[in-house]
């Protein structure tokens, strides 16, 4: 991929192909924007244009196999043949059973998601062979692709674009084409907060079978299709690349009928304590408050970056903190220390499960994640954190003898 190449994305619109047109505009490559709602794709266009970038939408239907093809000759003429192509049109589905689901609503699905991914991959990929100067193809798996869920059109349809993708990869890999596959758990995007919000999608389960503690942004996927569509990646083709905050790797493990050792009674000082509690093997109980879990946090700053954290912590953290209902006790610099780039705090939890559904909830909020973004786009803050959680001595003021 060059310095002016052209990078074709369906699905532009919103989300990740959203972020997608955003991503390469901003590295200066002339994007051509396709997508059936021509209202935001254009208003997209628009907002990059007056940005100084070259973005170009056109209106199209990807489950139009002649539709794509017109289309693709069009920018073609307009634009010359792209060098990168990103399949990112799809609709997304709720939880169905077989038995149940409208037939006309799955063979809909399968349209737009694996012939559309079919439709765009031949029409540009065409292109790209006869241009001769190789590309990158990345389409858009997803967990889905890994594992069955019951999403009866949307699950199997993931599966086989990887499929198609491996095919595509060793089909095209004498013309110097790349094809790649990316697969995002679920996206942090404004659609899945508001599922959140009103309660149709329960991000304390989601979170539980996350290695991490956060959900990727459509940025973050983003970034994984620009790396895979940039000469680093020179020799990697036919892969889904996770995209997926360590599901594929701990789903299966956190499920585990034998149990995850830092969640039983025989794992963590933190897991002890919490079943001391539950077993009631401890007698802890404050009159002034209701304290059961403390968490210290320790934030290890990169050299010359503490103020630029408090700053952050002034400005944004409390804010979200009270969102959440997340109470700090303090926050402390160090005066004479192991390190005096460093910011310890002390945050009270009722328990762990409080924890972990206002943590969680936090972590996950967009506006939160554009905030740390933001404050970390020209340098980062935080080179280390390190947390523990702490119980009262069985001498603690207030506490029962
Ligand atoms: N959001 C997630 O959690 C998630 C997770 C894993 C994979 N994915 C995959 O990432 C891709 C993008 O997902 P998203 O969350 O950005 O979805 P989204 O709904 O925000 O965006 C999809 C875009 O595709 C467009 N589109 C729909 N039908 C089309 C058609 N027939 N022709 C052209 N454009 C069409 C829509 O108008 C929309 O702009 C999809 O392939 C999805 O399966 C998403």
């Amino acid at each position: 991929m060059n310095e002016k190449s052209l990078v074709v994305v369906t699905g532009a619109a919103r989300g990740i192909g959203e972020a997608t047109v955003r991503k390469f505009a901003s590295m200066g490559h002339s994007v051509a924007a396709l997508d059936v709602n021509r209202e935001r794709g254009e208003a997209l266009a628009s907002e990059l244009q007056t940005a100084g970038q070259q973005v170009v939408f056109h209106a199209c239907d990807v489950a139009d196999a002649d539709a794509v093809d017109d289309l693709a000759a069009r920018v073609q003429r307009d634009l010359g043949s792209p060098s990168v192509l990103v399949t990112s049109a799809a609709l997304i589905p709720n939880t169905e059973s077989i038995m149940e689901m409208d037939l006309g609503a799955h063979d809909r699905m399968w349209r737009v998601n694996y012939h559309g991914t079919v439709h765009a991959c031949r029409s540009f990929g065409r292109q790209m062979v006869a241009a001769g100067r190789g590309g990158s193809i990345v389409t858009l798996g997803s967990i889905n692709s890994v594992l069955p869920m019951p999403l009866p059109a949307y699950n199997p349809g993931k599966a086989a674009i990887a499929r198609l993708t491996q095919l595509l990869a060793a089909e095209l890999g004498r013309h110097h084409i790349r094809v790649n596959s990316v697969g995002p758990t679920y996206v942090m995007t404004p659609e899945l907060q508001a599922r959140i919000d009103s309660g149709q999608r329960d991000l304390a389960k989601m979170m539980k079978v996350h290695a991490l503690d956060i959900l990727p942004t459509p940025a973050d996927v983003a970034e994984a299709i620009a790396f895979l569509s940039s000469p680093a990646a020179r020799a990697i083709t036919g892969i889904l690349m996770p995209v997926d905050s360590g599901w594929t790797a701990s789903a299966t493990y956190m499920t585990y009928s034998g149990g995850v050792p830092w969640e039983s009674d025989t794992g963590s000082p933190t897991a002890r304590f919490q079943a001391d509690i539950n077993h009631k093997q401890i007698d802890i109980h404050s009159e002034r408050e209701n304290t059961m879990i403390i968490e210290m946090r320790v934030y290890e700053c990169a050299p010359g970056r503490l103020p630029a954290l408090q700053e952050r912590f002034a400005k944004h953290t409390l804010g979200f903190f009270k969102k959440y209902g997340i109470e700090p006790v303090g926050f402390w610099t160090t005066v004479v220390g192991r390190n005096n780039h460093e910011l310890t705090y002390l945050l009270k939890w009722k328990d762990m499960a409080d924890r972990e559904a206002k943590w969680n909830a936090f972590q996950a909020d967009p506006e939160w994640i554009a905030r740390r973004t933001e404050s970390e786009a020209e340098k980062p803050i935080v080179a280390r954190v390190e947390n523990q959680f702490l119980a009262p001595a069985a001498f603690f003021p207030g506490l029962a003898p």
